[in-house]
């Protein structure tokens, strides 16, 4: 029969050293994990502009060398819609959503139905090159769904109307309902639909998901089909798209593409 004491200091020894285990993998993890967020996310930048295939077999090597030969992150000032120049660490660094926590570095919205409550001042936008052209712009874009806040970029052609693609790379929607955000054959029928419908006065942000089917992209430019049993995430979707599009958030930039008049040049 083993005493008292003896068991008890026992379960404090297992006790001990499960949690040294459990804290010393969370410690040595936490790079790779981060190594491997930065690549996910490379891979969907990649992906919204056309560079990779859902499904495609890539090495991590491989990632980083399509992204670097051709993609540029910037850093975009929303309300001049400019190009910031950082540093190289800086921009690495950079963090959105610490940025939009941050009351020096965001501002307050006002109550909107994409229930983004606060943007950043600055925001970290990717180039798509061609030829040492900008062909492609991807911009980041977040608003609620049913459950979760969808995080995502869409990417639109350098005449900033037509669109490239759409991602989503992070959001807590139900798997098959409004998790089918995800679903690569619904994000196929987004591209060379149009973003804005212009007036002879302004462009305004039109792309919409649509409850039901939408037309063919030449019949039904500014509407998607609807992902049935989840009306309320696809709504998000048509409001966060329209908010990241409007005069306030993107539309500074995009004017200055479109007309040329970017300081720093187009890239
Ligand atoms: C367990 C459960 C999970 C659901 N998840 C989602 C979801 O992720 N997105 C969504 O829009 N609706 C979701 N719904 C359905 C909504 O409550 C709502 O009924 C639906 O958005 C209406 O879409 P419909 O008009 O296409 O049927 C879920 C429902 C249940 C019971």
């Amino acid at each position: 029969m083993r005493s008292t004491k003896y068991i008890i200091g026992f379960a404090a020894l297992v006790c001990l050293v499960c949690s040294v285990v459990v804290a010393g993998s969370a410690v040595t993890l936490k790079e790779r994990q981060t190594i491997n967020k930065q690549l996910d996310q490379k891979k969907k930048v990649l992906g919204v502009v056309g560079l990779y295939t859902s499904g495609e077999e890539i090495t991590p090597e491989e990632i980083n060398k399509r992204f670097a030969e051709n993609i540029e992150a910037k850093l975009v000032d929303l309300e001049s819609g400019t190009y910031v120049e950082v540093s190289a660490e800086e921009l690495a660094n950079f963090d959105q959503r610490k940025a939009r926590q941050d009351p020096a570095r965001s501002k307050s919205v006002a109550s909107n139905p994409a229930q983004v409550a606060r943007v950043p001042n600055r925001v970290l936008v990717y180039l798509g090159l061609k030829h040492g052209k900008v062909d492609k712009l991807v911009l980041p874009i977040e608003g609620k769904g049913l459950w979760s806040t969808l995080y995502g970029f869409i990417a639109l052609e350098s005449d900033t109307n037509t669109i490239a693609g759409l991602t989503f790379y992070e959001h807590g929607e139900t798997p098959g309902l409004g998790g089918e955000i995800e679903n690569p054959a619904w994000l196929a029928l987004w591209p060379g639909r149009k973003a804005f419908e212009k007036t002879s006065s302004a462009w305004n942000p039109k792309i919409s998901v649509k409850k039901g089917v939408a037309g063919s992209v030449a019949e039904d430019p500014f509407n998607v089909d609807g992902l049935s049993g989840a009306t309320i995430t696809s709504r998000g979707v048509s409001y966060l798209l329209q908010f990241w599009l409007e005069e306030d958030r993107f539309g500074a930039y995009l004017g200055n593409f479109r007309n040329n008049t970017l300081k720093g040049g187009q890239g």
